[in-house]
């Protein structure tokens, strides 16, 4: 495991904390401002040139109060636009893959009560693709900061699945969506966290300052 020690790492008493405190944030919204908060989502991820570039995209169902990016599936379908969802990966120590989500994609609930796409559908190589190939997702999150860091529900499933980033290759954006009150101040960063390339909110849009180089 990558520094354990290494001055940027919290303490994980810290971390959880903050995290607990991001997670009851979004679920104390009523149905009402959940809903106003997703169309407002959905209205401004319309005008992202990243999104409206992207012919393989994958999105989520939100869970736990997640803000809900669903009202941009009509949009998306319209403009021809492959959708997929993250799975986890069978065989392979919590990392995602990215299954078809299209009408008629057999849905079941995972062992979280979360549905998702059946697993012998996604077991089909032509239903799924690793993360590397899409061109945009549409990452959920815990907490975001103004450098575009995110704090996930700690497993880090998309820091593994993102790893590849890391190396010379393809890259695909990297949209974060959340609640404009899960923004907080300055994030802990690991060293496998994997920044995001733009966060969008219910009320912003936030890119983070380019760094220096050697960063
Ligand atoms: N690329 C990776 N390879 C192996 N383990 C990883 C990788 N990325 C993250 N992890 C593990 O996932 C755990 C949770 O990561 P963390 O960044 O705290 O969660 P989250 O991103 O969900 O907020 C870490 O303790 C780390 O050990
Ligand atoms: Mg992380």
């Amino acid at each position: 495991m990558p520094h354990p020690d290494a001055p940027e790492s919290l303490p994980l008493p810290a971390k959880n904390t903050l995290r607990r405190e991001l997670r009851r944030r979004r679920r104390a919204l009523t149905a009402r401002e959940q809903r106003a908060a997703s169309t407002a989502l959905c209205r401004r991820l319309k005008t992202l040139p990243e999104l409206l570039r992207a012919r393989r995209v994958s999105l989520y169902l939100p869970a736990g109060g997640e803000i809900d990016p669903l009202p941009l599936l009509p949009w998306l379908y319209r403009r021809g636009v492959s959708v997929y969802l993250p799975v986890l990966r069978p065989l392979s120590a919590n990392s995602l893959w990215f299954v078809a989500y299209r009408p008629g994609t057999p849905m079941v609930k995972n062992r979280f009560g979360i549905r998702e796409p059946a697993v012998a559908f996604g077991a089909r190589r032509a239903n799924r693709l690793p993360a590397w190939a899409l061109d945009t997702l549409i990452v959920p999150l815990v907490g975001f900061d103004e450098h575009a860091n995110r704090m996930g529900m700690g497993g880090g499933f998309y820091d593994r699945t993102l790893a590849f980033m890391r190396r010379r290759g393809p890259k695909p954006t990297l949209i974060g969506v959340a609640h404009a009150c899960q923004q907080a101040s300055e994030l802990p960063v690991e060293p496998w966290d994997i920044p995001l390339t733009t966060i969008a909110t219910d009320t912003a849009v936030v890119r983070p300052r380019k760094r220096q180089a050697a960063d």
